[in-house]
């Protein structure tokens, strides 16, 4: 059966619904959100039709269709009859010339119902003819991914600024690769409202656009690549340059795309690659070039990740930047083991701190670290440590000097989500000997708290 897609101008439009079960139910929404002026005729209605129906003010008659229903409808829904009435009413259509939707029944349809992608005034259509509609179901979850929320505001901010671009710019090719380059920032992600997608446009309009490129700070998460979030992917995906962190796992770059050039930053403790200043500069000469940069980092860029520092100094050199964050390993690290990091029977609040040692009159074997070990002792709260392991000591030292029961639950959490994890449970009076039986490295995670006894493995830790 062939078929071609048009897009039916619903404003103004009424639609007969007929039926009022399920099949309805799925037929009602897309009906209702085009605009369409509903009518539904059933013998019966299961109770979301009736909700949905009431909620939008649309009208209903609970009663068995007749064909003087027909004669004011522009489109025609037969869901939830009989192969019978199914029939009756597509032939009736016929006569009438109105164009009709049997739902589940095809070869009866003069119109069908594609799988649909919706932002604002942007759809996007996945039609099969009715053959496999199963497939046009995954194809459209697969492009839905790919196209950032914000999408129907970029058209409209388009079509806001329409005089304006088009002024500036010729037809065809340059307008297209203007529009190109926008659309690659915009995939990294659109502000949320409406105006501030239309501020965000006019920043890119082709008369206030620099040559610069811009750099977008990325989240990798903790280790594990399922965790990236879709924007991440996608700044990886459009990258020209990325510039990463020793905590970025090999898998995560292999997502990138395959001719990105990789500059590898990373620190490794007391071993700094690349001095942060460096790397300030290194971001701002990339981007000065022209590039997308994709400044990959461990976790969440803002948090202990001098996410911020970063984009203090792209705005100082008129840098544009965006954020995109990521799973911070305390989250990722913590359910991995089964540890809430609140709980109503453990704890009301958490709190993340650094554990790293300050060095004290630029001497390394003279280091401390000040904390607010009192406010941290207190019970009923979780405290996760990053950058803990090689100031176990002190963290331990402190928590008892700050009234911390002996007894208190901690877990260290190597390579958290990786395959690679490793986890130990112990109390504050004995890790320090249990790390010494099972001694970990960096990465590792020190989460503090009775929340830790919700490990799984907790009952039956040794010792
Ligand atoms: C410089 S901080 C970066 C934190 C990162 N921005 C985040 O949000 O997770 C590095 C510390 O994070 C912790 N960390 C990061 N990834 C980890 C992982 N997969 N497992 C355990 N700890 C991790 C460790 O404590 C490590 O020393």
């Amino acid at each position: 059966m062939k078929s071609l897609p048009l897009f039916f101008v619903s404003q103004g439009r009424r639609a007969l619904l007929i039926g009022g079960g399920m099949q309805a139910e799925a037929k009602l929404r897309p009906l209702l959100e085009a605009g369409f002026e509903v009518h539904l005729v059933a013998d019966v209605l299961v109770p979301n039709v009736e909700r949905a129906l009431t909620d939008a003010g649309a009208h209903y008659e609970i009663r068995h269709w007749q064909e003087a229903d027909l004669d004011q409808a522009d489109l025609i829904i037969a869901a939830d009859v009989s192969q019978q009435e199914a029939e009756l009413l597509a032939q009736l259509a016929s006569v009438r010339h109105i164009p009709i939707n049997v739902v589940d029944r095809p070869s009866l349809c003069s119109v069908t119902f594609p799988a649909r992608i919706q932002r604002g005034d942007v759809q996007l259509a996945v039609g099969t003819a009715g053959k496999a509609t199963l497939l046009a179901t995954i194809l459209r979850e697969e492009i839905e991914q790919l196209l950032p929320a914000g999408l129907g505001e970029l058209a409209e901010a388009l079509a806001q600024s329409k005089d304006r671009w088009q002024a500036a710019l010729p037809k065809g090719a340059p307008r297209r690769d203007w529009l190109r380059s926008v659309w690659q920032e915009a995939k990294l992600g659109l502000p949320l409202q409406p105006q501030a997608v239309a501020d965000w446009l006019q920043q890119r309009l082709p008369a206030e656009r620099t040559q610069n490129g811009m750099v977008v700070l990325v989240g990798a998460g903790p280790g594990d690549p399922d965790l990236l979030t879709l924007k991440a992917l996608r700044a990886l995906q459009h990258a020209d340059v990325i510039i990463y962190d020793r905590l970025v796992s090999p898998a995560i770059l292999a997502m990138a795309r395959a001719d990105a050039e990789r500059i590898y930053v990373g620190k490794n403790k007391g071993l700094h690659s690349l001095p942060q200043d460096q790397i300030n500069t290194l971001l701002v000469e990339q981007a000065q070039a022209g590039k997308l940069v994709v400044r990959l980092k461990g976790g969440d860029p803002f948090i202990f990740g001098r996410g911020g520092e970063e984009v203090e100094e792209l705005l100082a050199a008129g840098i544009s930047c965006q954020v995109i964050p990521g799973i911070t390993s305390a989250s990722g690290c913590s359910a991995y083991c089964g540890i809430p990091l609140t709980h109503r029977d453990h704890a009301q609040s958490v709190t993340f701190i650094t554990g790293h040692l300050q060095n004290i009159n630029g001497n390394p074997q003279d280091s401390e670290l000040n904390l607010p070990w009192t406010s941290l002792a207190r019970p009923q709260q979780t405290v996760v440590f990053y950058m803990g392991l090689t100031a176990l000591g002190a963290i331990v030292a402190g928590l008892l000097g700050g009234g911390m029961s002996q007894d208190t639950p901690v877990a260290l959490i190597q390579q958290g989500t990786c395959p690679e994890q490793q986890l130990l449970l112990s109390t504050l009076a004995e890790v320090e000997a249990d790390l010494q039986r099972q001694p970990l490295a960096s990465p590792t995670l020190i989460i503090v708290g009775t929340v830790v006894t919700c490990a799984p493995q907790w009952e039956t830790r040794k010792g």
